[in-house]
């Protein structure tokens, strides 16, 4: 990407005008022409009533072609869900669960992918592997499987840690056993560039918000097509069913071949018009260039973290993470530091007492080292005062309230 270009993709981000922005694993902000599609859409409702069917319709599949082209499948194998869990609900309503069944989870998991297996799955044996496991590599799955695991559940990057899991490794394990691979990839999805059509995953699903850059409450569900027709019947409406027009309402319709059929009844439109924009802009930047970029501003982030004395929770091993790097040091106030770099203009996120920092592609190297540039310097003895050194007395607060 040439500095023109890059300026140029920077120009659709209007928090760049205010903000160090590094916390897309937080929130995705949203560019210019993601608002006024949306904006758009909005408006016409407003001032027409409506946007008609078919032409809303003809953007959910411009909108679904391009999510293919970003995973590396096929749109017939593309379903719009309102969010993370909603994908993992229909993968967990969808497999045939026999009787005496097990699956793995990761024990430190995001909630999203704890509680609908936990509650919706009480009859099926849970087995657990930690994300600081997995940054070892997958042994640590492959030797819980038996001939009883049915399924395999767990982030493919980790929301706190930033560990990416080895989903290749994985996924030519189970390739000649019958066990579904469940794919959270909401912190990975926009940022990792990775073809799900070679993986031989059987579910991915993310929500739009954080590294898509699109808006909440929409979010993208892919269904490989070689066990949809081995697939239960879930989450279905009918819209499930081909529907052509309000003449012809009674006349029972077959299910659509693709999963488009998970897809129950009236869509997110003002959030699918939103997701296209932003589904353009990385698909414009290429997502090979974007997830370079990356990489590259994670890992000066690392060296200037760890030349500033701060120690790593995110794996060092640049395939073993995507765009989060976690943080913290010794004797520094995390909490007060967060609250300085904020007032500041930096964004990142406080997460269990570390910053959690996530730069997009269209982050610079100039704002990855002002970032660093306020951090407290290494503290050399009897150098004076630390604006943030950990006080005396009671703690303080470290925990934000959860916004993801
Ligand atoms: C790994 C991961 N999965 C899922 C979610 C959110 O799930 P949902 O879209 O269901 O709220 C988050 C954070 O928001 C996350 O970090």
């Amino acid at each position: 990407m040439t500095p023109e270009q890059l300026a140029g993709f920077r120009s659709l981000f209007p928090v760049t005008r205010r903000y160090v922005y590094l916390n897309h694993a937080s929130n995705g902000p949203l560019a210019l022409p993601v608002v006024e599609a949306m904006n758009g859409y909005i408006q016409r409702c407003s001032l027409h009533g409506e946007v008609p069917y078919p032409e809303a319709e003809a953007v959910v599949e411009d909108c679904r072609e391009m999510a293919a082209r970003l995973m590396g499948v096929l749109a017939s194998e593309i379903a719009f869900v309102k969010n993370v869990s909603a994908g993992a609900i229909i993968a967990i309503g969808s497999i045939e669960w026999q009787h005496g069944d097990n699956m793995i989870l990761m024990r430190d998991a995001f909630p999203t992918n704890v509680y609908p297996f936990d509650y919706l799955l009480p009859h099926v044996e849970k087995r657990y592997v930690t994300s600081t496991e997995l940054a070892k590599g997958s042994e640590c799955v492959f030797t819980l499987v038996d001939r009883h695991t049915r399924a395999i559940a767990i982030d493919w990057v980790h929301f706190l840690s930033g560990m990416k899991a080895d989903v290749i490794a994985i996924a030519t394990f189970c390739r000649t056993r019958a066990i579904h691979i469940l794919l959270d990839v909401m912190q990975g999805l926009g940022a990792v560039n990775q073809s799900f059509g070679e993986l031989g995953i059987d579910f991915a699903y993310a929500g739009a918000g954080k590294w898509l850059l699109g808006p909440q409450g929409s979010g993208i569900l892919y269904v490989n097509s070689a066990i949809l027709p081995k697939l239960k019947p879930a989450n279905l409406g009918w819209l499930s069913a081909k529907w052509d027009d309000f003449n012809d309402i009674y006349t029972r319709k077959p299910l659509k071949p693709g999963a488009s059929r998970y897809e129950e009844g009236t869509k997110n439109y003002i959030g699918i018009y939103g997701l296209r924009e932003s589904l353009r802009i990385l698909l414009d930047a290429g997502m090979s260039e974007v997830a370079a970029r990356v990489r590259m501003l994670t890992q000066l982030l690392r060296q200037r973290l760890e030349e500033k004395g701060f120690e790593l929770m995110t794996p060092v091993d640049p395939q073993r993470h995507a765009g989060i790097i976690t943080a913290s040091r010794p004797g520094v106030d995390m909490a007060a530091l967060f609250a300085r770099l904020k007032e500041q203009g930096f964004i990142c996120s406080l997460r269990e007492n570390r910053l959690r920092i996530a730069p997009h592609f269209y982050n610079t190297e100039e704002e990855i080292e002002r970032f660093c540039t306020a951090l407290p310097a290494r503290q050399e003895k009897g150098s004076g005062q630390n604006p943030c050194a950990v006080r005396q007395g009671p703690s303080r607060p470290t925990r934000e309230p959860l916004n993801p």
